[in-house]
């Protein structure tokens, strides 16, 4: 009996934690945060990015035109990128791992993919690919449309500000990775992003 009330408790404490990393993730790829929250003990948490990069280019069947990070005085961070993609593409696997460091990166709760093409032509789609594909919406509005992708020019301007967060999640710094794959597994563009979460005391 007590066996069955520890699986519960443990499986409520997982949906909770995984609720928490859904938002982080809503949160840093729609760049939108909440400011000023804390929770009832007066406790805030921050969230910011300290490192935004492309990684595994020069792509094979696609070019990366410039990729680069910018910081501004307050905090905010950008990502400037272009990525041009000749052939047209009818399939594309997005995707995206969370990584928490503990002495090295290790993947922590998130390991997610989809393909992109057919979530977006499908229309009830399980929790997870609607979470990604509202992330894709909000993070990419412009390219937000059913494949055929590609044949063109993808230019993106990002930018990330410093966010209060709720969270239950630990303290720390985070990586999340996002690679875009084509049918055979090949890397079209990916993604690399250094997220830390601190306490920032007692406030008021
Ligand atoms: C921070 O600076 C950037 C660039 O000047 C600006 O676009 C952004 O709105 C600023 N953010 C805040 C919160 O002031
Ligand atoms: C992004 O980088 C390109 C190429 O260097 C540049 O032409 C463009 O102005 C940049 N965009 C922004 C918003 O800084
Ligand atoms: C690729 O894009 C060009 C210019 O936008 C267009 O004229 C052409 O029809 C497209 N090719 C395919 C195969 O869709």
């Amino acid at each position: 009996m007590s066996g069955i009330i520890f699986a519960k408790h443990i499986n409520i404490t997982f949906l909770f934690v995984l609720a928490q990393v859904l938002l982080l993730l809503l949160i840093v790829l729609s760049g939108s945060g909440s400011a000023g929250r804390q929770d009832k003990n007066g406790i805030s948490y921050i969230m910011r990015i300290t490192k935004l990069q492309c990684i595994e280019a020069p792509y094979k069947r696609t070019h990366l035109n410039y990729c680069k990070m910018i910081q501004f005085p307050n905090g905010t961070v950008a990502l400037n990128t272009s990525l041009t993609v000749p052939m047209l593409v009818n399939y594309a696997e997005i995707v995206a791992k969370l990584y928490y460091k503990y002495k090295t990166y290790r993947p922590f709760m998130v390991d997610w993919s989809i393909d992109y093409c057919q979530a977006a032509r499908k229309g009830n789609l399980n929790p997870t690919a609607a979470i990604m594909m509202k992330i894709a919406e909000n993070s990419m509005p412009d390219y937000y449309y059913p494949c055929p992708h590609g044949n063109r020019t993808y230019a993106t301007y990002w930018t990330f500000e410093p966010s209060y967060i709720p969270t239950t999640l630990p303290s720390g710094d985070y990586r999340l990775d996002i690679y875009f794959r084509d049918s055979s597994r090949i890397t079209m563009y990916a993604l690399q992003m250094f997220t830390s979460i601190r306490k920032q005391g007692l406030i008021g």
